[in-house]
């Protein structure tokens, strides 16, 4: 998959920054073409000598050469890769990412650069730690920088801890994934995936936005389902550490970072994709999925000529997403999760549906109009568990999903 891919490689002033030659020769064996940027911190680890022998190219150092300026200028050079890659990343380049900052050749590079990037950090496990390297981490993963590790390990300074660069080898499989996936987000593990979080060695499933059924080539039947708190859900569980993925109906809601995100259309796609997505741990059903679809999908668009009769649409039901996650069987999540919108009865209702789908919590909201909660950026939920009804204050909807995240993260590590 690296086949004759342009990778930029910016080596920043870590010990790793040693390790590079080998990153470069294995890069180069899966068939990349790897071109080096280095620091001032990076060259006072690695020669540009043994960067250029391994990369059979020349190593860019300096922002201000007339040279290279005239020969590949810094805005070129940034351009003419498919993927810049950060390794080793210290906490002073990622600072300097997050701040926007150009006051080398590599910083510049990233700053200039249209391409994706993907940075492996490696630094001293306080370094790690620092609230203001996790500030940076957090802002550099929100605009879809992808993160390669950190490892826990021995570090160079004797400490033992978050912060080892990962291998050569995890490295050059993660680009690779990255390639396949065509992106960076959900393609390689992010930044908090290595740590001890809550919901850590776990796997969730999130259904998030609306699903479109077919009338015919150019008509649907849809609904207002934004995607905003399913999309919220899938994050909040990625923070917590949970391998995520989501399956999501048509919506402009953008990627969550760190999630694996499935598009779908149709309800008898989004069945299919979350099958796929099994098995997990956690399964939480938040995508407002059509309970019918038209019997038959026109071929052609259905033309409205004068005489015509009006047509008659013949709906039938749609597969049950959250019915068919909740079935006894051995692919069946610890704990599913479902979500009843209505606009009268919300509660009540929603008690019903969780006996009537078999699943173990239902999150109950109103979706009346005046509540302005399709669209908007705030939901009133009740919690219905087998202990009872929970309601909820009106909160954000990030808010409810990290509220709901922490629910889950206790209640997998009770079962
Ligand atoms: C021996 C030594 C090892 C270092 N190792 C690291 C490291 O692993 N990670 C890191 O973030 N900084 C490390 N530093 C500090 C960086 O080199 C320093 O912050 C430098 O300004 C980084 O510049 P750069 O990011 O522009 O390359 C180390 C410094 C020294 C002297």
């Amino acid at each position: 998959m690296l086949d004759g891919k342009r990778v930029l490689l910016v080596v920043s002033g870590g010990i790793a920054a040693y390790k590079t030659p080998e990153l470069v020769r294995r890069l180069k064996e899966k068939g990349a073409r790897v071109r080096c940027v280095l620091t001032a911190g990076g060259a006072e680890f690695v020669t540009p000598l043994a960067l250029a022998a391994v990369s059979e190219d020349k190593v860019y150092d300096k922002l201000f050469s007339l040279t290279d300026e005239s020969e590949m200028g810094h805005i070129r050079l940034s351009r003419e890769a498919d993927v810049v890659l950060v390794a080793p990343a210290t906490a002073h380049i990622l600072a300097k990412m997050a701040a926007g900052l150009a006051d080398d050749l590599a910083t510049t590079a990233l700053l200039a650069t249209d391409k994706p990037i993907l940075a492996a950090p490696a630094m001293n496990v306080r370094m790690w730690d620092n609230p203001a390297t996790q500030h940076n981490i957090k802002t550099l993963v929100e605009r879809g920088v992808g993160f390669i590790g950190p490892e826990e390990g021995d570090m160079a300074c004797g400490e033992w801890g978050m912060g080892r660069m990962a291998e050569p080898d995890a490295i050059v499989a993660a680009v690779d994934e990255f390639f396949r996936q065509g992106r960076a987000q959900g393609a390689v593990r992010s930044a908090a995936a290595g740590r001890n979080l809550p919901l850590s060695g776990t796997r969730a499933l999130v259904t998030s936005g609306p699903t479109y059924e077919a009338i015919d080539p150019v008509r649907y039947i849809a609904n207002r389902s934004s995607g905003k708190q399913g999309h919220a859900i899938a994050g909040a569980l990625a923070r917590l550490g949970s391998q995520t993925t989501l399956v999501s109906g048509p919506s402009h809601q953008p990627d969550p970072p760190g999630v694996q995100v499935v598009r779908v259309e149709s309800a008898r796609d989004m069945l299919k994709a979350c099958k796929g997505a099994l098995p997990v741990d956690v399964a939480v059903c938040a995508a407002a999925v059509a309970d019918w679809r038209a019997e038959t999908v026109a071929k052609e668009k259905i033309k409205k000529s004068g005489k015509a009769r009006t047509p008659q649409l013949k709906l039938v039901e749609n597969p049950d997403v959250l019915a068919a996650l909740s079935a006894p069987g051995n692919l069946r999540p610890r704990l599913v999760i479902g979500f009843a919108a209505g606009t009268e009865n919300v509660v009540e209702n929603a008690v019903a549906k969780r006996a009537a789908k078999g699943c173990d919590w239902m999150v109950a909201n109103d979706v009346s109009p005046e509540n302005g909660v399709l669209a908007g950026d705030s939901n009133t939920v009740h919690l219905i568990t087998a202990g009872g009804v929970e309601d909820w204050p009106r909160l954000s909807k990030t808010a409810v999903a990290e509220r709901l995240a922490a629910r889950v993260a206790a209640a997998l590590r009770a079962s």
